[in-house]
Parts: structure tokens; C-alpha cells; sequence
């Protein structure tokens, strides 16, 4: 955020260690002011004024853990957060990274309800690490320019809930149904691969910081009326039965301006569709138990 031409302000929160980061970070030569601010007693002061807010706080996957197994801790630091949210910037634009998603960003929703301040445009999980790493997976298998690849990745952010639709990728290419039966399986468990790799070091970082960065850089983009921002985020969506849904969004002045539906979908789309709902609908539901139970 700090390479970002739209930033003015960047404020740096975190219960420890924020005034190194942003000691570190505030020497990059570019426009943003950085302040780093730590523990509760300054999160007041991190908030005010935001018209963005990020949010990557909360535990990262050991090998071996689902997204899921990460509620109990991130659940409560989402919650938290967003009850701060609501109350010192209530019309900042919201951008959910801590996982798992499916749940955190109805637990958002929620608390933002509750407070009387909830707009579903303002609110937007990030899955934008999905769409990345779909581009990726096609461009090596289909051997094109990878720069000029776009794949949609509709559904959430978990296991099968992330559906990447190849049909619709671009450019297109010849790939066998083994093929795209290959590629939606890699981009389903990309996280875990990385999460493998680290071997109880975490997860994903540097590919969700540029997966991030991208993202924020739409929003900033819609909130300046740069017109035809469309990305895909996990929102509050009619798309489905579910109430909500990852699909690609275009974004504007308000934030969401528009939820877009999901085009023509292959057969094996299909499928992953309806087999991606219950397991999609039981983590809304337990985020927002969890926000009424609290
Ligand atoms: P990390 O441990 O490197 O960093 C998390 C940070 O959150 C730590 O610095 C910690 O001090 C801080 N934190 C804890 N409680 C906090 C609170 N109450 N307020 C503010 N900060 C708090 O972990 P990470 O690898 O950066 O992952 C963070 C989260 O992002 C995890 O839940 C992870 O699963 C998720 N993630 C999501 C995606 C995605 O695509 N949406 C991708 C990668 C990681
Ligand atoms: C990812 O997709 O890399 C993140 O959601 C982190 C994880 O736990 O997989």
C-alpha cells in the first residue's frame, strides 16, 4: 500500500511490533505519510479518518488445519476489530483478508448491523489470491502470456467453495476436460500447497501482499471514479440463494456498485456450483451465530 499513488495516509495497526514496521516501511520514497500505532488504546487513533480499511489480522494454517480451524482465534479478532470499525470510521470501505472469509465477512456484516452502520457495498472479502493464482495455473498449462490472462473465481474462499471458471478464461485455449479438472483442484488448494511448503511457517504472504495490494488498488481505483473496475470479492450477493457470494463486483464511488452474475457455466462449473453451497451456507451461518451468541 505504501507503492500505492492513491494512498495519503497509510496507518500501520497491530497489537505488537507496529512501530518497527512502520518505521521500516515510512522510508519508501513515495507520497503516503505512515503512522504505526499499537495495542487498543491506539486503535481509535489508527481508525479515524480511514476511507479503506484493510484487515489481515488473526492466525495463519499449520499443515494439516482447514481455514475452518482457524475461526476460534480470528473470529473474535475480526469481531473486535470490526466493532472499532463501526464506531471510528463507520463509512470507511472494508476490505476481509483473515480467513476463513466464508465466515469472517458475515461476522463483519453482522457487527456492523448491530451498530446500525452496516453498508453491504462497503463491506468485501478478499479473494483476489484465488484469481491470481487461476491466472498463474491456466497460463502455464495453456502456454499463454500470462499478462494478458483473466479467469473469473466465483464462490468463496476455501477448498471447494473456490470455483474458478475456466470455461469463461481468456485467452482461450484447447484444454482437455483432464486439464480443467486439474487446474480448478491446484487453484482450490493453493493455500494448502503453500501452507505444505512452509511446513508450519504459515501461510501465503508475499503472494497475498501483491494479491492485496491489487485489490485495495481497485477499491481506491472505484472510490476515485475510475469507471469499469471490476475485480471478483466475496460480498453480500444475490447471485445465489446464498447470501453471500464471490463473483466479480464492479466497483465505484459507493464501493460495490454492482454485483455481476456468473455468465454461461461449463457442466463440470455446475456441478462444483451446487456442490460448493452447503459447505459455503453452513460457514455464513457460523459467523453470523457466532456474532449473536457473542
Ligand atoms: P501473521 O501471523 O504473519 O500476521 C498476522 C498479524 O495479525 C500478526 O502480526 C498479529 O500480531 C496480528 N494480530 C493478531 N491479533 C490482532 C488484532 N486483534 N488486531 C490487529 N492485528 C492482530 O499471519 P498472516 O500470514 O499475515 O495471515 C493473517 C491472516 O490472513 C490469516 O488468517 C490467514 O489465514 C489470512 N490469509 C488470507 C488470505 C486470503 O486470500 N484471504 C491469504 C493469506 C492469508
Ligand atoms: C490462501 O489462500 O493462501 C490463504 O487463505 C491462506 C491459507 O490458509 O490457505
Amino acid at each position: 500500500m505504501k507503492l500505492n499513488p492513491l494512498v495519503s495516509k497509510l496507518a500501520l495497526y497491530d497489537i505488537a511490533g507496529t512501530p518497527g514496521v512502520a518505521a521500516d516501511v515510512s522510508h519508501i520514497n513515495t507520497r503516503s505519510e505512515v503512522t504505526g500505532y499499537m495495542g487498543d488504546d491506539q486503535l481509535k487513533q489508527a481508525l479515524e479518518g480511514s476511507d479503506v480499511v484493510i484487515i489481515p489480522a488473526g492466525v495463519p494454517r499449520k499443515p494439516g488445519m482447514t481455514r475452518d480451524d482457524l475461526f476460534n482465534i480470528n473470529a473474535g479478532i475480526v469481531k473486535s476489530l470490526c466493532s472499532a470499525i463501526g464506531k471510528y470510521c463507520p463509512n470507511a470501505l472494508v476490505t476481509v483478508i483473515s480467513n476463513p472469509v466464508n465466515s469472517t465477512v458475515p461476522i463483519a456484516a453482522e457487527v456492523f448491523k448491530g451498530l446500525g452502520v452496516y453498508d453491504e457495498k462497503k463491506l468485501l472479502g478478499v479473494t483476489t489470491l484465488d484469481v491470481v493464482r487461476a491466472k498463474t495455473f491456466y497460463a502455464g498449462k495453456a502456454k499463454v502470456n500470462v499478462a494478458e490472462v483473466n479467469v473469473p473465481v466465483v464462490g468463496g474462499h476455501a477448498g471447494i467453495t473456490i470455483l474458478p471458471l475456466f470455461s469463461q478464461a481468456s485467452p482461450r485455449a484447447n484444454l482437455s476436460d483432464e486439464d480443467i479438472k486439474a487446474l480448478t483442484k491446484r487453484t482450490q488448494d493453493g493455500g494448502t500447497e503453500v501452507v505444505e511448503a512452509k511446513a508450519g511457517k504459515g501461510s501465503a504472504t508475499l503472494s497475498m501482499a501483491y494479491a492485496g495490494a491489487i485489490f485495495a488498488d481497485a477499491c481506491l481505483k472505484g472510490l476515485n471514479g475510475v469507471p469499469d473496475v471490476v475485480e471478483c470479492s466475496f460480498v453480500q450477493s444475490t447471485v445465489t440463494e446464498l447470501p453471500f457470494f464471490a463473483s466479480k463486483v464492479r466497483l465505484g464511488k459507493n464501493g460495490v456498485e454492482e454485483v455481476l452474475g456468473l455468465g454461461l457455466l461449463s457442466e463440470f462449473e455446475q456441478q462444483g456450483l451446487e456442490a460448493l453451497k452447503p459447505e459455503l451456507k453452513s460457514s455464513i451461518e457460523k459467523g453470523i451465530k457466532f456474532v449473536h451468541q457473542s
